[in-house]
């Protein structure tokens, strides 16, 4: 079972382990102390099974998510949880997703959870793929 959990100043502590994991700090580039120090909210902590697994946010619309435990990467939980989220959290009619070019398996799991490709942009001069997803 997949449960989204209010993110709070008591789990920033998680957070920054989650964040210099290095199946993380490959792809998520924002330094970490800025990354603590954002608003918590539009973020929450992802549960699967009873166990903190990751961090998914939302804001103006747009979405990003970690699998901190690197054991839960790989599996489809991925595509779940966001299929999941824009169902149950997400707002907008339309969601959108940046997500780096060669972060393959990111990408994949937007696109599993039915977000579609619809342009190339450049983010912090690296090369980024726009996903959206219309709710129905
Ligand atoms: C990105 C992330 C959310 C994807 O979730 P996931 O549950 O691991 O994704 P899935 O298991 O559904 O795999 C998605 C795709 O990547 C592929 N994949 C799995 N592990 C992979 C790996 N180590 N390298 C490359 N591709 C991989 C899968 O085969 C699948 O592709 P397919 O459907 O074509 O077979 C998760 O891996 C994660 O949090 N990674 C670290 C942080 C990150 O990159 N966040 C995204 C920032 S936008």
């Amino acid at each position: 079972m997949i449960e989204f959990r209010p993110l709070t100043e008591a789990d920033l502590p998680l957070l920054r382990v989650w964040l210099e994991r290095e199946h993380v700090a490959r792809w998520w580039r924002e330094p970490i102390e800025d990354e603590l120090g954002h608003e918590l909210t539009g973020r929450f902590v992802i549960v699967v099974d009873g166990r903190d697994a990751g961090l998914i946010q939302t804001y103006d619309g747009e979405v990003d998510l970690l699998i901190g435990e690197e054991e839960l990467t790989g599996r489809g939980l991925g595509p779940q949880i966001l299929a999941q989220f824009v169902d149950d959290v997400v707002e907008a009619d339309v969601v959108f997703a940046a997500v780096e070019e060669p972060n393959r398996r990111s990408w994949r799991a937007f696109e599993k959870a039915g977000f579609r490709h619809v342009s190339d942009v450049e983010e912090n001069g690296l090369p980024h793929r726009l996903m959206r997803l219309d709710r129905s």
